[in-house]
């Protein structure tokens, strides 16, 4: 396979350029088109055998990535902790290895553990995207989330986002703060102390602690669920007391001194988080951001199959 213009797998954003960054949000122009064909099918990745490998649960990313797959004429193999001989014991790696030997090219992993993607990738030769991995990265969903934006703005330089809530167990949070700030635009957080990571002023972001200064100060919220699985308790006082002091409700948007766009990666706490009359209300481009994933996922596998112009020809020809 020739030498991929970003790179042989897509592990995280902090270590990609603005310049590949802006690569895959460019790739997934055309990509998106195909999706709104009646016969949505092209022959790009004929031949291609991609294995998921979804440790964890999920119903975007996965179902996404199948599609975006298939639409590339890709084949496509799902496997599930459940019902494989990861409930055997087999380690991560002698699953991909055995998965190998039958003749694969690219894996998509989702895991519980942060740099298990990584760890595969440094061990196979097939090429590794991550679909999420524990509380590190995922950056399908940031540049996904970029998109979003990119279509509303035209460029992200100079724009102001906020990522809200818990911050602390989000892998979202971090793809979206490593390739906006890469894109240029100025970022912030905000939710409590005990959902803030410790040196998260080390990234380059502006804190909140009150949401009303966040919504103030941004021109896009991206909202994230509570990952309450990922709670040993301790974390917040109540759900109720959340959605009281940090939700983002109709009232608390009424008063932003501008058009605030509205998103989150999913799935939400309604009445949480997020409130269902923002969530279903003119600021939400939440829906805007699932169309945009199967693009997204197109063209990083596109690209990661190596970019190449009669692979490109192929997506606007057919
Ligand atoms: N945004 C996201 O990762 O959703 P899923 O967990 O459903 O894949």
């Amino acid at each position: 396979m020739s030498v991929a213009p970003i790179g042989k797998d897509l592990l995280g954003l902090e270590h990609l350029s603005a310049e590949q960054i802006q690569l895959i949000l460019d790739t997934a122009g055309p990509f998106k088109d195909v999706s709104l064909r009646a016969i949505k099918k092209v022959p790009t990745l004929r031949g291609m055998t991609i294995v998921n490998l979804f440790f964890e649960a999920s119903t975007r990313t996965r179902i996404s990535f199948e599609f975006a797959e298939k639409r590339l004429s890709a084949d496509t193999v799902n496997v599930a902790t459940s019902g494989s001989s990861v409930q055997k014991g087999e380690t991560l790696v002698d699953t991909a290895r055995n998965l190998e030997a039958m003749k694969i090219d690219m894996v998509v992993i989702r895991h519980g553990a942060s740099g298990a993607p990584k760890f595969l990738a440094e061990r196979i030769a097939s090429n590794v995207i991550n679909a999420g991995d524990g509380t590190h990265e995922h950056p399908t969903q940031g540049l996904l989330d970029m998109l979003t934006l990119r279509d509303r703005w035209g460029s992200l330089a100079g724009r102001r986002v906020c990522i809200c809530g818990d911050v602390l167990h989000s892998r979202v949070a971090r793809s979206n703060i490593w390739g906006l700030k890469k894109m240029g635009a100025e970022v912030a957080v905000c939710g409590p102390r005990s959902l803030l990571p410790n040196a998260i002023d080390q990234l380059g972001v502006h804190v909140f602690s009150r949401i009303e200064e966040a919504i103030e100060w941004a021109e896009a919220l991206n909202i994230l669920r509570l990952q309450l699985e990922r709670m040993q308790g301790g974390y917040i006082p109540s759900l109720r007391e959340y959605n009281r002091v940090f939700g983002v409700t109709r009232e608390r948007l009424e008063r932003a001194p501008r058009d605030v766009i509205v998103m989150h990666p999913g799935p939400m706490n309604r009445g949480v988080e997020i409130d269902s009359d923002v969530a279903d209300g003119p600021h939400s481009v939440i829906l805007d951001q699932v169309t945009n994933g199967v693009a997204i996922r197109m063209a990083v596998l596109y690209l990661l199959a190596g970019g190449r112009p009669e692979l490109a020809d192929a997506a606007k020809g057919s």
